[in-house]
């Protein structure tokens, strides 16, 4: 039986680890032809050969447009082709709060995630299928303030206000972007394993606010790449297991 993205070429960046490296495990099990993206070539290569099934590796640096638009010209001189690009490479680095992040972390957290997605978007919008998908990685931390690293959390607010600002340019070429906003993912961004495709009955087994896997955040990522959800573009999708869903349960105490 043929599965969803058959015949489709899909481009995943941070393919390398993580949520990434699920999401591209997944996107070729559903047929895709999967380009695996991250500045990492050597994961990026080892998940291609994994794949197989055509998968291949491509060096980018998310935060350069030359690299963007290579790695974009790259998918092209290659399949001819590109219908999904899931932007999901991103840095978190080492939770500084705003004692202790200084300027240079503050540039590379929002070089690499904010800049990183506004150079991937502009570098696949050119090329993008008719009927094709972006889907954008913010994170919960787009939604709602993150004292623990507030440089993290104003890069993915900036995420999710790009990618609504960009509905109209996809939509001129028949195309849809949304973006994706998880909570905590158990992945090496946070000091996990890295574990991509787990039993089939562990996933619907997360407790209310409990930390999600990589593959719950591909799963989405692929249902919104897929013309099951062709009604859905210009939104920020959260999952999260209800993190978000009610005031957090115990107030702080009033400062000085
Ligand atoms: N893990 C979480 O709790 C969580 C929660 C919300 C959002 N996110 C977001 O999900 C996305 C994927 O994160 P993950 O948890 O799978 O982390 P991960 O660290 O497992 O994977 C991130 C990948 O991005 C790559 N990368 C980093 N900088 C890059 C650059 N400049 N150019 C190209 N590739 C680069 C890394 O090499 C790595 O392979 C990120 O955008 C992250 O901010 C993660």
């Amino acid at each position: 039986m043929a599965g969803t993205f058959e015949g489709k070429v899909a481009l995943v960046t941070g393919a390398a680890s993580g949520i990434g490296r699920a999401a591209a495990i997944r996107f070729a099990e559903e047929g895709a032809r999967v380009f695996c993206a991250d500045l990492n070539l050597a994961g990026a290569e080892a998940v291609a050969a994994g794949i197989g099934k055509g998968a291949s590796a491509v060096q980018v640096d998310v935060a350069s447009y030359a690299s963007n638009q290579a790695m974009v010209d790259a998918v092209m001189a290659n399949a001819g082709q590109l219908d999904v690009a899931f932007l999901n490479a991103g840095f978190y680095g080492a939770a500084e709060g705003l004692d202790t992040v200084d300027e240079a972390l503050f540039d590379r957290l929002v070089a690499i995630n904010l800049k990183g997605a506004f150079n991937g978007i502009k570098a696949v919008q050119a090329v993008i299928a008719t009927g094709g998908a972006v889907v954008v990685t913010a994170s919960a931390a787009g939604i709602v303030g993150h004292p623990a690293n507030p440089a993290y959390s104003a890069a993915k607010h900036g995420v999710v206000g790009l990618v609504k600002s960009c509905v109209d340019a996809f939509a001129a070429r028949g195309a849809r972007i949304n973006a994706l906003c998880p909570g905590g993912v158990e992945t090496p961004l946070i000091g996990a394993p890295d574990v991509a495709i787990v039993p089939a009955a562990d996933l619907p087994r997360v407790p209310a606010r409990g930390m999600g896997r990589a593959q719950h955040v591909a799963e989405v990522a692929l249902w919104l790449s897929s013309p099951a959800a062709g009604f859905i573009t210009g939104q920020a999708q959260v999952l999260d297991a209800g993190l978000l869903s009610t005031f957090a349960p115990v107030m702080l105490p009033v400062g000085p």
